[in-house]
């Protein structure tokens, strides 16, 4: 009982207790979570931006280039892999059910165990502070006849994980969890995993992915019906792969993806592009600083990635593309900016799934903008590694800026000046708050400091060094 509370586990409301009843049992691993210790970072006022630099991998493709090489047959090859602690922690995950992972020069190289043989965890798995290598994993591992524990640092413990358990659920999965569905969480795979379809009731690409995932399992057609486009590295990796996936245009306009249960999936050659949601930050510093001139080499610019350029432009930036090509099936340029004069912009939720994750730092550029940008439909953002929208809109606040929250929406009254600054941020573990402050901060007349640059390793481990390089003053 005693253990029973320390989770703060209502086992009245879990049928399923005397199923996972182990899960009681593993109590000491699951509390020993990653410690942590934060590590303030200041950014302050710096001159023009100049240099040209690669941005590291896209942290989408390389979560699913260790996942897919970990279950298909044979070798995997990765080239340009993200060494953040996201991707990290499913690479661990992945060693731990069975797959061999090694880094060989720069090459990551994977010998699949192949689906049907991973083999059930020893441990805990620690998803640390990933989002997408929980809801992944847990549909990768929810149609597996075994049990799985996951745990995560106090970030990921607050994110609600019922927007995967309902499908998986319905797949034939059986979890318990925290209230609402959170970490730490336990799911007994399906013996038997049904083939479903699924209409996503929130745009994301974690769960589109989690459900197919999850479908490569499955005896017959998955069917994911996704009414508002999202990234799709998954379907294009698990084709890569050699699985049979389909994507129509249904009656209604949705995308109507399908997927052909037990694949043979063969290990392949990947190269992973610069991530354009790391390269956001350089890219809007650059804007930020007068006669500044920064060149970033390789950068994935995925039509359903790549909202950030569109509004940037919107607002006045000169942001160019040049040397476009396809890497491995995915589009890539060489990204040209330029310090610009910004202006005011209004950015429509539809903007939302292709530059989910980039509103943070659009937010900085619009604080310096000249007039009132509008940001519309951000419930999203409430559900990230923090609140974002409210912690954009506190920590504008302490810089001096005029912000108001209305529904989901956030606006951003700009005055045509960098505004004062002068604050210290609380990034409540997410580095994309961490990084967006310190852009600002290159702005603005007072510095700025985050109370915990360390959670930028998540993404952007070499973020201070490669934004020294271009000039800025972080320390
Ligand atoms: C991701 C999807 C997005 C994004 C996250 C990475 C992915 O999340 O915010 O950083 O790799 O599938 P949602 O699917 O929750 O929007």
């Amino acid at each position: 009982m005693a253990r029973v509370m320390i989770w703060g586990l209502n086992f009245q409301r879990l049928n399923c207790f005397e199923v996972l009843n182990p899960f009681f049992f593993c109590y000491k691993p699951l509390m020993k979570q990653t410690t942590h210790t934060s590590q303030a970072l200041v950014s302050r006022l710096t001159g023009a931006l100049r240099g040209t630099v690669t941005p590291p991998g896209d942290k989408s493709i390389s979560h699913r280039a260790i996942m897919l090489g970990g279950i298909a047959a044979g070798r995997t090859s990765v080239r340009g892999l993200l060494e953040g602690e996201d991707v990290l922690s499913t690479v661990a995950a992945l060693r731990a059910l069975g797959a061999q992972i090694a880094k060989e020069g720069d090459v990551w190289i994977i010998d699949g165990v192949g689906l049907d043989k991973l083999q059930e965890a020893a441990g805990v798995l620690d998803m640390g502070n990933s989002g997408t290598s929980a809801r992944l994993l847990i549909g990768l591992l929810g149609a597996r006849p075994f049990t799985s524990f996951f745990t995560g640092d106090a970030s990921l413990c607050k994110r609600p994980m019922g927007r995967v358990i309902e499908p998986l659920s319905q797949m034939g999965a059986t979890f318990m969890s925290r209230e609402g569905g959170r970490f730490p969480l336990a799911v007994r795979g399906a013996g038997a995993p049904k083939a479903i379809t699924y209409r996503l009731p929130v745009a994301s690409a974690q769960v589109k992915s989690a459900v197919l995932l999850a479908g490569l399992s499955a005896e017959g057609t998955t069917t994911v019906i996704e009414p508002i486009p999202t990234r799709d590295p998954t379907e294009r990796m698990l084709r890569a792969f050699g699985a049979q996936l389909t994507i129509e245009k249904g009656e209604d306009g949705a995308s109507v993806i399908r997927l052909q249960g037990r694949p043979r999936l063969t290990g392949r050659e990947i190269i992973v592009p610069a991530d354009i949601s790391s390269a956001a930050f350089p890219i809007v510093a650059a804007c930020l600083r007068d006669g500044s001139k920064v060149k970033l080499m390789n950068v994935g610019i995925n039509e359903r990635r790549a909202g950030i350029l569109c509004s940037l432009q919107e607002m006045g930036a000169i942001v160019l593309l040049e040397n476009e090509r396809e890497v491995c099936g995915e589009p890539v340029a060489d990204i040209l900016v330029r310090g610009s004069a910004l202006k005011g912009v209004t950015i429509p939720a539809s903007r939302v799934p292709s530059m989910v994750d980039e509103y943070p730092v659009l937010a900085m550029a619009a604080a310096c903008a000249n007039g009132t940008s509008r940001f519309i439909g951000l419930g999203e953002l409430r559900v990230k590694e923090s609140d974002r929208l409210m912690l954009v809109a506190d920590g504008l606040k302490a810089c001096g800026v005029a912000v108001e929250i209305e529904g989901d929406d956030l606006i951003i009254h700009g005055t045509g000046v960098p505004p004062r600054g002068g604050a210290t941020i609380a990034t409540a573990l997410d580095h994309r708050i961490a990084m967006s402050f310190l852009v600002l901060g290159m702005a603005t007349p007072e510095p700025i400091a985050v109370d915990d640059g360390r959670v930028i390793a998540t993404s952007f481990p070499n973020f201070t060094t490669m934004m020294n390089d271009l000039g800025a003053k972080l320390g």
